[in-house]
């Protein structure tokens, strides 16, 4: 258990790991260094497949790299693009999971950073193309600049969300210092719960 409520990363992948199952379709919004994208690739197996969506072309080189080390190279689809713009290259499909990691990139460059007009705009979307039964995954970041202002738009956004539609959760780790990252997890349902 102490594993599982160490952080919101490891509460995010406990969640998905229930969730997704072989041969679904999951979207990595954010994919950095590449180590959500692998859990996802796992995830969804070999006839699943992981759309990965980041705008430096950094990060989807390194995430290239590793899904091809580790032998997933074939499940995953890496997109230099917004991920504002994330249905324009799903064909219609429609995602079981989408799983956002904010801030910046990992031991690159702090001043690239998910911003809240993109962000807000890229939930907004993935939930309209999220599968029935899917979920929404956003691990947030509040100690760097601009990641306050980040979190509160999502709040806002997150908090004024259908309860027929949607169950929203948030999680913070509040005994711990210098601003843990925290997680909102969206389950949109099978069918309006009216
Ligand atoms: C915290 S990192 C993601 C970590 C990553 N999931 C991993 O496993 O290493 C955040 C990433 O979001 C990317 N990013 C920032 N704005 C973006 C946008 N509008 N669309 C897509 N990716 C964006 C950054 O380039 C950065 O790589």
């Amino acid at each position: 258990m102490q594993g599982i409520i160490r952080n919101s990363v490891s509460m995010s992948r406990h969640i998905l790991n229930h969730h997704i199952k072989p041969g679904d379709l999951a979207i990595d919004a954010t994919c950095g260094r590449g180590q959500d994208t692998l859990f996802l690739a796992r995830l969804v197996g070999k006839t699943g497949r992981v759309f990965a969506f980041d705008i430096q072309g950094q990060a989807i080189h390194s995430t290239y790299c590793l899904v091809r080390k580790q032998g997933w190279l074939d499940v995953v689809v890496m997109i230099k693009d917004d991920h504002s713009n994330m249905a324009d290259h799903l064909s219609g499909n429609t995602p079981k999971a989408c799983v956002f990691n904010l801030g910046y990139m990992p031991e690159g460059d702090h001043d690239i950073i998910t911003t809240p007009h993109s962000t807000i705009s890229a939930l907004k979307n993935s939930l309209d193309i999220l599968a029935a039964d899917g979920v929404v995954s956003l691990v947030f970041y509040t100690g760097h600049p601009g990641g306050q202002e980040e979190y509160e738009a999502i709040n806002d956004y997150v908090s004024g969300l259908s309860q027929s539609k949607f169950t929203v959760l948030k999680l913070e780790f509040i005994n711990q210092i210098n601003s843990p990252p925290g997680l909102i997890l969206i389950h949109k349902f099978s069918e309006d719960k009216r």
